[in-house]
């Protein structure tokens, strides 16, 4: 089994009968989803919200029942993955662009529990590039702010076009080098009127379960 499939489904054990689960985003998330599929169709009852589109149309298909935010008040478990992830549950998230439904959903669950292979737990956040939401309006002048913080900074594209997230909106890839202080650097990012949301998730998970090539997990709390 791999390494993102091994931490995924070791996350669907912490899932139990009554809960409403957050279904995250990505190819570590896809495994959990799958095995959330498996458990409804052995009878578990859940019901869940997804943070894109994508996870979505996966969780209709395998037919995981999904709530309208309107009928769900919190969450008792967000099972997501992440870029990058540090010893104090720190992370980055953001690569496949769905940090800003992520981090609701999140921060609306009483838990969060990452899942990720080991090549993303780090020492220090940072060598993944910080995707940073924008809104497409004068986004040249939000670019320019994100560069002053002393980054190097560009718009996610796709092909020839900008890359634009499941909200209309644009990425910033933005490389800090090592972030020795996350919390400052999200401070600066929030206080910029153009950026929506910023990949760094500081203070909302609860626990990461990480994937091992010897075919065995660690679990940090
Ligand atoms: C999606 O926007 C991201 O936050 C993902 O959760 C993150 O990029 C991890 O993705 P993988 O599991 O595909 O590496």
């Amino acid at each position: 089994m791999n390494m993102k499939q091994l931490a995924a489904e070791a996350a669907v054990d912490y899932v139990k009968d009554g809960m409403k689960v957050g279904l995250g985003t990505g190819s570590t998330a896809y495994f959990a989803i799958n095995k959330l599929g498996e458990r409804v169709k052995e009878g578990l009852q859940i019901t869940a919200v997804a943070t894109s589109v994508a996870s979505e149309e996966q969780a209709r298909e395998l037919g995981i029942p999904l709530v309208p935010f309107a009928q769900v008040d919190r969450l008792d478990l967000t099972i997501d993955g992440a870029d990058e992830l540090d010893g104090s549950l720190r992370l980055i998230k953001g690569g496949g662009g769905a940090l800003l439904r992520e981090k609701i959903v999140a921060m609306g669950s009483d838990r969060m529990i990452v899942v990720a292979d080991e090549s993303k737990a780090v020492r220090t956040l940072g060598k993944f590039p910080l995707p940073v939401e924008i809104v497409p309006f004068a986004w040249e002048w939000t670019l320019k702010d994100i560069l002053k913080l002393g980054c190097e900074a560009e718009l996610r594209r796709e092909g020839s076009e900008l890359y634009k997230t499941d909200n209309g909106n644009y990425i910033a890839d933005c490389r800090f080098g090592a972030i020795e202080d996350p919390a400052a650097v999200a401070a600066a990012l929030q206080a910029l009127p153009g950026v929506v949301e910023h990949g760094l998730f500081i203070g909302i998970a609860n626990m990461a379960i990480v994937g091992k090539s010897d075919g065995t997990i660690d679990i940090i709390t």
